[in-house]
């Protein structure tokens, strides 16, 4: 059985003899990207090199980038989806084309991985109003020795590619362009239920897509038309583990060793089999979920009630109750004891562990006193707020219960909007921005404080979000999302970052906007603060833009020297720096 290890280091090795430079993947939280949660193509982090910009290791450039793309969730659980897989890819910036990219994908899978020509099928661009059918290549596909009814083509539902899907959904500014993908022929016979024809894109099971080459070559324009990039690009990413699969000749991907590994355990500690039907989707979904979850942990995320850390806290529990549901609360106890995850994934097991069992009895009752189509949100927001169970969890676990509609959705979101409205009524005043008063030297330590909080993010390379902040005119107390005392090396970066910051003399802005258009800028905000609809936003250069009353200091050169004098953990999960400015 080949591993993925084997076939990551044939690809790269294959693009390196084609004079293509190695770019280290790039952290799974976009650092300057406020508009997704994950790195999800290994293109994402290269988009202004598609755009033009120079790419210091040249113009050929080749990685393996962990993605995570959470659009694909509910489908894990059949033979070729996760949340996290590892994503192959190489670029052209403005060099090669259609013909040499083609060409060296189809070497590879041929002669590097010893592939058969006969098990690929291709795909082609087939023309839409604005964009012509892509002859070119349909030839370089024959010329390489594909035959034509292996060769199929698709319009732009299929054959366009960009990270927001067909050119209509596109925001301006955003690119794309045309694909040629790659399927594998497993040689599954068609399941009817897919449609009468089987072709490389029907779900039916028999291809699985290995490779997608996108010429990417347009923008979006502000009037919606698309204007062509300064050069021509090549962005190819195919699924590492799927290619794996194909290798082994596998259509479940869950055969190869990264899963097997995992799924050995999952078996191990639920007492069931893989090779039994039943089984399987529960224990696919076990091994991607906590697969994600740990390499999420060691990214830095931190499992909390928003964003990224949501998202992982979210992992963790639909992980636990798959376990608990497949094999009961002893073995998810046994899980957990075990040294196999990492502390955080055992100490998010523990806390929800307590309420699950209750959760479902809870759950159960409300299933038996019910009955319709749809599940009530408002008894979803109970479990949620009382049993910490994530919403689509109670829809899916309603939908077996006969509640064929799954949870009223805007019921739920709902009944949380007005949850959240109280509880904020009840901690007004709690908070005020921390300030013991509003002398020069606090408002100093506050600006001090906006500057810290953005370093830690680019330093810890993680999304931490603000626990607390409280500035006396000595010093500033700031709390912080983070599973792990900061070493010092990271204490002694964040200090000169900041000093750093500091001394290039940077002015402090404010500006007024409504909430939303501040949250769709990115800027950071504390979720304990309430906030109107009307917000200040005070941004330092491009480092940092927060969501804040105030007040600041003009110019970053007014803050003198500062000194972390103390590094505390006040929690498993929140870590404290107290500073100073001298
Ligand atoms: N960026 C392209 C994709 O994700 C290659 O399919």
């Amino acid at each position: 059985m080949a591993a993925v290890s084997e076939v990551r280091e044939k690809y790269i090795n294959f693009f390196v003899g084609k004079n293509h430079k190695i770019v280290p993947p790039a952290s799974i939280v976009p650092k300057d990207d406020p508009t997704t949660l994950f790195t999800s193509s290994g293109m994402q982090p290269l988009i202004p090199y598609l755009m033009g910009k120079p790419h210091p290791l040249g113009k050929r450039l080749v990685n393996s980038q962990p993605s995570i793309r959470l659009g694909d969730i509910e489908l894990v659980g059949d033979t070729s989806h996760t949340t996290f897989f590892e994503m192959l890819g190489n670029w052209s910036l403005g060099d090669y084309f259609k013909k040499e990219q083609l060409g060296y994908f189809f070497e590879f899978l041929t002669k590097e991985l010893g592939l058969k020509k006969e098990k690929l099928f291709v795909t082609y661009f087939n023309g839409s109003k604005s964009i012509p059918k892509d002859e070119e290549v349909i030839l370089t596909w024959r010329k390489l020795g594909v035959s034509d009814d292996h060769i199929y083509g698709y319009s732009v539902e299929k054959n366009w590619w960009s990270r927001c899907g067909a050119p209509q959904e596109m925001p301006v500014g955003e690119i794309g362009g045309t694909d040629s993908e790659v399927f594998y022929d497993f040689g599954i016979s068609h399941n009817p239920a897919f449609g009468k024809t089987c072709h490389p894109n029907c779900d039916c099971g028999r291809f699985m897509e290995i490779g997608n080459s996108v010429f990417m070559e347009y923008v979006k324009k502000g009037d919606g038309m698309f204007t062509k990039l300064p050069q021509s690009n090549v962005d190819f990413g195919g699924g590492l583990e799927r290619i794996t699969a194909a290798v082994n000749n596998t259509a479940d991907i869950f055969k190869i060793d990264v899963f097997q590994e995992i799924i050995q355990k999952i078996e191990s500690f639920t007492g069931k089999n893989y090779s039994e039907n039943a089984n399987v989707p529960a224990m696919r979904i076990m091994a991607d979920h906590i697969r994600a979850a740990e390499f999420l942990i060691e990214s830095g995320v931190v499992p909390s009630n928003r964003d990224q850390g949501y998202v992982l806290r979210r992992l963790i529990r639909r992980f636990a109750v798959k376990m608990f549901t497949l094999a009961g609360m002893a073995s998810l106890e046994k899980f957990r004891q075990s040294n196999l995850v990492h502390t955080t994934v055992k100490e998010e097991l523990e806390k929800f562990s307590l309420a699950l069992g209750k959760g479902f009895r809870v759950l159960d009752k409300m299933a038996k006193e019910n009955s319709g189509a749809v599940f009530s949100g408002e008894k979803a927001f109970l479990l949620y707020e009382s049993y910490g169970f994530p919403v689509e969890v109670t829809d899916e676990l309603v939908r077996q219960k006969g509640f064929i509609k799954g949870v009223d959705k805007k019921g739920f979101l709902e009944r949380k909007s007005e949850h959240i409205k109280s509880s904020q009524k009840f901690s007004k005043g709690l908070f005020k921005g921390g300030l013991a008063d509003k002398s020069e030297e606090t408002k100093k330590l506050h600006t001090a404080t906006h500057i810290l909080h953005a370093v830690l993010r680019k330093v810890l390379r993680a999304n931490i979000s603000q626990k607390g902040s409280n500035i006396t005119s000595e010093r500033l107390r700031f709390d912080f999302s983070f599973n792990r005392k900061l070493t010092d090396a990271e204490l002694l970066e964040v200090e000169k970052i900041v000093n750093e910051i500091i001394k290039s003399n940077v002015a402090v802005k404010c500006e007024e906007m409504s909430l939303e258009k501040a949250q769709k800028e990115g800027a950071l905000a504390f979720f304990g603060e309430k906030y109107g609809n009307r917000v200040n936003v005070y941004s330092i250069g491009d480092f940092s833009k927060e969501l804040c009353a105030g007040p600041h200091i003009k110019n970053t050169k007014e803050l003198g020297k500062f000194k972390i004098i103390k590094q505390e953990s006040v929690g498993s999960n929140v870590k404290r720096i107290k500073a100073v400015l001298e």
